[in-house]
């Protein structure tokens, strides 16, 4: 199994010549040398992730992004300036430097500045960026804990650092222009609404399965084993009430079902707490003893959107 620990030297030091687990904010992610086309080949196989997926570049500074990209369209740099370091991903023309098989040979690439201070510090000491997707085995749920990449990844990387539980939960919102206009390619731990505030109207191209800038967006994504449906659980349960189902509940607990078969999504009430625990409890209610798994959609608004987008894409009646 992988060595789980919170030393960023040690992370480093296997990053010269592996790839290890890395803590952000938003997912765990699986980290190797961007520039580096043997750990890239790395980061896909121990994911078994198809090449054609492009992988996001973490920067930590300005000037490291400088070197890898040829431009910076002005919305653009207006969303990095407002939430870098922080849950969104840009989608910049890339310079020689960004080896072909890190951005799948795409023109542009996908890079991030993260805001959770281990995965700074190591950027920090480290002279290259590191490509990292998110720690799991492809089309599974994303990991949000130490202990997710160990269940998954443990005994096929060296080294997981180990930050703690994710504060955001969810990807990062990831941002480009398409015909000069700023297109929110996946929704994510930034919201829609935030984006807005910054620089107006946004285009939202989601579901893009066929385009080659949208693999990661895959109808059946983030998929538990288990079977899952989600919508409303009045009618969920007016048919599936008598086979043994774990109940995925927004907020508010069903005075009609059992309490101890109802996992609580959001804590308070509010998106951000739903967004921090949607992975968890999606790997929780996977492994309870249930046939199936019914999920309450979350209200459509801010990180909302983003909740209601993975679990459709988990479920099976998207
Ligand atoms: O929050 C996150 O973004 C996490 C953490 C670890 O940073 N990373 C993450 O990576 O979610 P991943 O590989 O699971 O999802 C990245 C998605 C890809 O599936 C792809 O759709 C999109 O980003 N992407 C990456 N590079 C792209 C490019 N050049 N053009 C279009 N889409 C791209
Ligand atoms: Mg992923």
């Amino acid at each position: 199994m992988a060595k789980i620990g919170n030393l960023v030297q040690e992370a480093a030091a296997f990053l010269q010549h592996t790839v290890v687990a890395i803590p952000t904010e938003t997912v765990y992610g699986l980290a190797g040398n961007a520039l580096d086309p043997m750990r890239v080949a790395e980061i896909f196989k121990v994911k078994s992730r198809p090449f054609f997926d492009p992988l996001i570049v973490h920067v930590a500074s300005y000037t490291q992004l400088s070197a890898l990209i040829t431009d910076f369209p002005a919305p653009l740099k207006k969303l990095a300036d407002a939430f870098w370091p922080g849950p969104l991903t840009l989608l910049l023309p890339r310079s020689a430097r960004i080896p072909d098989l890190t951005c799948s040979g795409l023109p542009e690439a996908a890079f991030r500045m993260p805001a959770h201070p281990l995965v700074q510090e190591l950027l920090d000491i480290l002279d290259f960026p590191l490509a990292a997707p998110s720690a799991n085995p492809f089309g599974y749920v994303s990991p949000t804990k130490a202990e997710h990449v160990q269940a998954q990844l443990g005994t096929l990387i060296p080294y997981i650092l180990d930050g703690g539980p994710c504060r955001v939960g969810l990807e990062s919102t990831i941002v480009g222009m398409v015909a000069n206009k700023p297109t929110i390619f996946r929704l994510g731990g930034l919201s829609q609404e935030a984006i807005e505030r910054i620089i107006g109207p946004v285009n939202v191209q989601l579901n893009q399965s066929s385009d080659p800038r949208a693999p990661g967006m895959l109808k059946s994504h983030y998929s538990p084993r288990k079977s899952i449906l989600t919508g409303n659980l009045d009618l969920l349960l007016q048919r599936y009430a008598d086979d043994n189902p774990v109940l995925l509940v927004f907020h508010e607990f069903r005075a009609d079902f059992p309490r101890d078969r109802q996992l609580q999504l959001s804590l308070d009430g509010t998106d951000s707490s739903a967004a921090a625990r949607l992975f968890d409890l999606l790997r929780q209610a996977d492994d309870f003893p249930a046939n199936r798994i019914l999920a309450e959609f979350a209200p459509n608004t801010g990180l909302g959107k983003a909740i209601n987008d993975r679990l459709r894409r988990a479920s099976d009646n998207p």
